[in-house]
């Protein structure tokens, strides 16, 4: 079964500032636009990362090297940072097993300690490091890299045997060095940004060489791409996502956007989103306003214990996407006649997956009843197709938000003082 969404807590049959009938009449006519809107960009080739056909040759020469690289490598570490590592964490997350090999790291930090550490545990020998910058300028990005080179050198290892960069086909820093070296290099399409480049080798050369199955990742992100060529709102479920979140914040004042799996498996598809949507759609719309959404990541059950209070009495300006799986893969029974205090005697015999999903259930009630608004998105297994299918659904969904808060979902024009501040205050010291 697909991802299925219901919506049916956005209501104002459930919620009082949910959506009332005609009103969703007027979002299904109003995303009919939209969606047209996409459709026409995308015929300029503008949304690269619905372009899952045409990188197929680069896809197979990603799935060759990393066979050859599996047998090789004991370690895999991603050097990257934003778009071009959270996927990457994502699929980890969701898909490694326990005695994994090789092993997959992402370092899409700069922080020293954590660096050296790794640097200090790992066999340099047995280690591939993963350069990933879609633009081959990110300062963090660089200078992981030449720190790792530099080891590299010291240890006596080839770079070009330890290294492989995934940037754009022709530009960049990264793409010279690798020509200058020798470093096998593999092609972010140049119509693909960051935050939107999982399913291209950003997120298909670490998945191969952990050995995760790339194939039903991208088969899961391509029957998304068919559902959403529905310009029916209610057939559509990225559509419905977005046309929801937007509508809420539009009409109801609901502006910060929780993204709650209830899973520990899909708890770091929050981050991957939080970037998605924020550096998106937060920024200057048509018209010169401040626009977008505030997303924020949480997981369940682990939140209700830390942001549920908030959520249910704070101010009434969020809305809870609840992501949940109909079957965990693994459970773990109560025992029946386990040393359980009777205040939880309930869950005798139970498993920890039914309290979990009841918990996710109990909490999406709790909201309605206090008249705060949730949707759920609910996948059959935590599995690579079906992640292949959300990671689509959720980039799709934030192209037709960003044509709905009237801003380019694309760019990140607002990221770049902090960048060029930074540089400025180096190089005073
Ligand atoms: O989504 C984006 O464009 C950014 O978050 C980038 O992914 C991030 O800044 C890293 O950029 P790059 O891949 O060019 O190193």
């Amino acid at each position: 079964m697909p991802i299925r969404i219901d919506d049916a807590r956005m209501m104002a049959s459930v919620v009082p500032s949910g959506v009332l009938p005609a009103e969703w009449n007027d979002l299904a006519l109003r995303f009919g636009e939209v969606h047209a809107a996409v459709g026409r960009e995308n015929l300029t080739g503008r949304y690269g990362f619905m372009e899952l056909e045409p990188q197929a040759a680069e896809q197979a020469r990603v799935s060759e090297f990393a066979t050859a690289a599996r047998a090789r490598y004991d370690d895999v570490v991603v050097l990257g940072i934003g778009g071009s590592a959270l996927g990457a964490i994502a699929m980890r997350s969701a898909l490694s097993r326990s005695g994994d090999s090789p092993r997959l790291h992402v370092v899409d930090n700069i922080d020293p300690v954590t660096i050296s550490d790794l640097l200090n545990r790992l066999v340099l020998n047995r280690t591939l490091w993963c350069v990933m910058s879609k633009s081959g300028t990110t300062v963090e990005t660089l200078c992981q890299y030449a720190v790792v080179r530099e080891r590299l050198i010291a240890a006596q290892l080839t770079p070009a045997a330890h290294l492989v960069f995934v940037t754009d086909p022709i530009a960049g820093s990264l793409r010279a060095i690798a020509v200058r070296d020798g470093i096998p290099v593999f092609d972010l399409p140049a119509n693909v940004g960051g935050r939107f480049s999982v399913l291209t080798p950003i997120g298909m050369l670490p998945a191969a060489l952990a050995g995760y199955d790339t194939a039903a990742l991208l088969g899961g992100a391509q029957r998304m791409l068919t559902r959403c060529s529905s310009p029916s709102l209610s057939e559509n479920p990225a559509g419905i996502f977005a046309a929801l979140l937007w509508r809420a914040q539009q009409r109801a004042g609901q502006a910060t956007h929780v993204l709650m799996p209830y899973s520990d498996r899909l708890r770091d598809i929050a981050p991957w989103f939080v970037q998605l949507w924020g550096e998106s759609l937060g920024k200057v719309d048509a018209d010169g306003f401040p626009a977008g959404p505030t997303p924020v990541g949480a997981r369940g059950a682990t939140d209700q214990h830390s942001l549920l209070q908030l959520l249910m009495e704070g101010p009434a300006d969020k809305v809870v996407a609840f992501v949940k799986l109909a079957a965990h893969g693994s459970d773990l029974t109560v025992p029946a006649d386990g040393d359980l205090p009777d205040v939880a005697g309930f869950m005798r015999g139970r498993t920890l997956g039914q309290l979990l999903d009841a918990e996710a259930d109990a909490t999406a009630s709790a909201l309605a009843r206090a008249g705060r608004p949730s949707l759920s998105v609910t996948l059959d297994a935590c599995d690579a197709n079906t992640l292949g299918e959300l990671f689509m659904m959720l980039m799709l969904a934030t192209v037709y938000a960003g044509a709905l808060y009237r801003v380019n979902p694309l760019d990140q024009p607002g990221v770049e003082l902090g960048k060029k501040l930074a540089k400025e205050a180096l190089q005073a010291r």
